[in-house]
C-alpha cells in the first residue's frame, strides 16, 4: 500500500525523506517522489519505478528546503505514470499533497470542481483533495480548516500529509489509513509507519480515525472533530537496525532465521488476561486475514482440544457475512500490522453488537490495538518483508500459549530453540529442493489436524514469493476432488508428523505416489521419510508445538523457490505489508 513521509525541521528535508521512504519501500509501490519548499518554490519530483530508479533519474535528494512530503504509490485509481504519482499539487502550483487510501465518491466531487473551474492533471482520487483544500483555502479557511472541511466531505479511508508554500507547517490527516506522528528535538516527522523513522526518532503518537494534525518544528497539535485534543505518545523499543539487512541478502530469510530468537520470545508473552477474558466469554470468534487467519485456524483448534471450548475462526473480510454476534461474544482480532482494514471493520461491526475484542498484534499502538479491550503483542519485532514469517510464528506461539492457558496448561517447550536450529539447518537440502523444482508451476500441500493450516500457511509463501500455483488441503479432501490433478510429476509437499495421524498420512502420500506424485515429506516418521522422494527429517516435538517448527522448511522451500526464479522475495508484485483498503 502508499507509504506518506512528511518532514519539518532543520535538517534538509528532501535526503531525511529519501531515506524515510526507503525504510518504507517494504509496503510494496509501483512510482514515488518527493515535494520540498524553499525560496519561495515549490519542488516537486515523482517517477514511475522503484525508490532508486526514480532517484537515478531525478536526483531526489536535490530539492531544496527543510520541509516536505515524500510518497511511495501503490496504483489503485490510474495507472503507475509520472502524472498519477504523489505528491499531486492543485491549480496554484503551491500546495502539494500526499495520500494513502481510496476516496470513494471522488468522481462527484471531481464534476463539482471542475464546474468551479479546476483543472485535473491525473486519474486519482488523490487530486480532488489538492483541489477541494485549494477551495477551501479561497474561502479563507487556514490550512488546517482547508484540510478538515475537505475531509469531512470524504467517504471511503485516507492518511494525508499537506504541504503548502510559505507555511512552516504539515498538516496530516487520517481515517482508516494508519499514519504516525514521530517526536524529534526541532524537527518533527510523519509517516505510515513506525519502521520508516527509526533512524530518526523512537517516540511517537498514533492518530486516531477522524484526527487532523498540524505538526511544526516544535511540536504536533491534535484536532478531532474541530476540537484539541491529546494524543499520547509511545515509545518504541524497536531499533533501526532490526530493520536493516545486517548482512543477510534478503529481508525474508533474515526474519526466516530470526525465529530462533522471535518464536521463545513470543512463548515467554503472558496472556493470563486473555486467557480470563476467553474463559468468561459466552462465544469465540477468531478473526484474521491471510496469515493471521490461518493463525487463528490453529488456535480453534488448539482450544477445542485442550479447552474443550468451541471457537468461530473467520476470514476478516467475511466476518460480516455470517457470524453470530451477540452481547458475551469475544472477538480475538489476529494482524501482525494492526492495520488490515478488512480487519479493523469486521472489529467496528463486532463491536458495533457489543462484542469485547482480544487484539494479537505485533505493533505496539497501532489502530487495532487502540481500539481492542485488551491486546497481547506477539514480540516479534520489526518485520520488513511482505510476507509474513516470524511474525506468523509469533502469532501462532502466542496463540498456542492462550489456548492452552485457558485449560490451566502450558506447552511443553523443552530445549525448543535448539530444534529451531536444527530445523533452520534444512535450508541447503530445501534449497537443492527447490532447485529440481525450479521448473514446476503447480504444487499441492497437505496435512491433517494442525498441519492443515500449516499446509496452507505454506502455499500462500509459495504463491505470494515464488508466483507459483499452489493448493493446500486437509490431505483427507484430497479423494474428494483434487486427485484427479495429481498425475505424473506434480510435487506434494506431505507434512506428516508421528502421531494419530501418521497412519493416514501415509496412506495419503501413497496415493499420490500411485498417480505418479512427487513427494517431499516433512516429517519425523521413518516410516513416512522412507515414501518420499524428499525426505526432510524433523525433529520431535510436543503436538502443540509442531506448527511451529513445521512451518520453517515451506517458508525456506518459498525463499529458495523464489531465488530460483529470479525474484525479489522482499517485494512480490501486487502485494502489500498493510494492506489498508477493502
Ligand atoms: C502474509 O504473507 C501476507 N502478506 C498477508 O496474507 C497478511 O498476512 C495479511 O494481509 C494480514 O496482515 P495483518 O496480519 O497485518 O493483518
Amino acid at each position: 500500500m502508499c507509504g506518506i513521509v512528511g518532514y519539518i525541521g532543520y535538517r534538509k528535508a528532501a535526503p531525511t525523506i529519501l531515506n524515510c521512504l526507503k525504510a518504507l519501500e517494504y509496503r510494496g509501490y509501483d512510482s514515488a517522489g518527493i515535494a520540498t519548499a524553499s525560496n519561495g518554490s515549490l519542488h516537486v519530483k515523482r517517477d514511475v519505478g522503484k525508490i532508486a530508479e526514480v532517484h537515478e533519474k531525478h536526483n531526489l535528494r536535490d530539492l531544496g528546503g527543510s520541509i516536505g512530503i515524500g510518497h511511495t504509490r501503490w496504483a489503485t485509481h490510474g495507472v503507475p505514470s509520472m502524472a498519477n504519482a504523489h505528491p499531486l499539487v492543485d491549480c496554484t502550483g503551491k500546495l502539494a499533497i500526499v495520500h494513502n487510501g481510496v476516496i470513494e465518491n471522488y468522481s462527484e466531487i471531481k464534476e463539482w470542481l471542475s464546474k468551479k473551474g479546476h483543472k485535473f492533471k491525473s486519474d486519482t482520487d488523490t487530486e480532488v483533495a489538492a483541489h477541494l483544500i485549494e477551495e477551501n483555502l479561497k474561502r479563507g479557511l487556514n490550512l488546517e480548516k482547508a484540510v478538515g472541511s475537505a475531509v469531512a466531505r470524504f467517504k471511503g479511508n485516507y492518511a494525508f500529509a499537506v504541504l503548502r508554500l510559505g507555511e512552516k507547517k504539515l498538516v496530516l490527516a487520517r481515517d482508516g489509513s494508519p499514519l504516525v506522528v514521530g517526536f524529534g528535538k526541532n524537527e518533527m516527522f510523519a509517516a505510515s509507519d513506525v519502521p520508516a523513522l527509526l533512524k530518526y526518532t523512537r517516540q511517537f503518537a498514533f492518530m486516531e480515525d477522524g484526527d487532523v494534525a498540524v505538526i511544526t518544528r516544535k511540536g504536533a497539535q491534535f484536532i478531532h472533530k474541530g476540537r484539541r485534543v491529546k494524543r499520547r505518545k509511545t515509545n518504541v523499543n524497536w531499533s533501526a537496525d532490526m530493520a536493516q539487512k545486517e548482512g543477510w541478502p534478503h529481508f525474508t530469510i533474515k526474519e526466516i532465521n530470526e525465529q530462533v530468537v522471535s518464536i521463545p520470545a513470543a512463548l515467554r508473552v503472558g496472556v493470563k488476561r486473555g486467557a480470563e477474558l476467553v474463559r468468561k466469554a459466552k462465544r469465540i470468534h477468531i478473526i484474521g486475514c491471510g496469515t493471521s487467519y490461518h493463525a487463528s485456524l490453529i488456535f480453534k483448534q488448539l482450544l477445542a482440544n485442550h479447552a474443550g471450548l468451541e471457537c468461530d475462526a473467520w476470514v476478516a473480510s467475511e466476518y460480516k457475512e455470517g457470524a453470530v454476534i451477540k452481547p458475551g461474544t469475544l472477538v480475538i482480532a489476529v494482524s501482525q500490522s494492526g492495520e488490515t482494514l478488512d480487519t479493523a471493520l469486521a472489529v467496528k461491526h463486532a463491536k458495533a453488537k457489543r462484542a469485547k475484542v482480544l487484539a494479537i498484534t505485533n505493533v505496539v499502538g497501532s489502530s487495532l490495538a487502540r481500539g481492542a479491550n485488551a491486546n497481547i503483542y506477539i514480540n516479534a519485532g520489526p518485520e520488513v518483508s511482505v510476507v509474513a514469517t516470524k511474525t506468523f510464528t509469533a502469532q501462532v506461539a502466542v496463540l498456542t500459549s492462550l489456548a492452552l492457558a485457558v485449560a490451566g496448561k502450558k506447552p511443553k517447550k523443552g530445549r525448543f530453540a535448539k530444534k529451531i536450529k536444527q530445523v533452520l539447518k534444512l535450508g541447503r537440502q530445501i534449497k537443492k529442493i527447490a532447485k529440481k523444482l525450479r521448473t514446476t508451476n503447480d504444487y499441492f500441500f497437505i496435512g491433517r489436524g494442525l498441519m492443515a493450516p500449516v499446509s496452507m500457511e505454506g502455499a500462500l509463501k509459495l504463491k505470494e514469493i515464488a508466483y507459483v500455483h499452489a493448493e493446500a488441503y486437509p490431505a483427507g479432501e484430497l479423494k474428494h476432488g483434487p486427485l484427479s490433478l495429481i498425475a505424473d510429476g506434480i510435487p506434494i509437499i506431505a507434512l506428516a508428523p508421528t502421531g494419530a495421524n501418521e497412519p493416514k498420512m501415509l496412506g495419503n502420500i501413497k496415493e499420490c505416489k500411485a498417480r505418479g506424485g512427487r513427494i517431499m515429506a516433512v516429517s519425523n516418521s521413518l516410516r513416512i521419510i522412507r515414501e518420499a522422494d524428499w525426505g526432510v527429517n524433523m525433529p520431535k516435538a510436543c503436538d502443540e508445538l509442531t506448527p511451529l517448527l513445521y512451518i520453517i522448511p515451506l517458508q525456506l522451500l518459498a525463499y529458495y523457490a523464489c531465488l530460483e526464479r529470479k525474484l525479489d522475495p522482499d517485494k512480490p508484485r501486487n502485494l502489500a505489508k498493510s494492506v489498508t483498503v477493502e
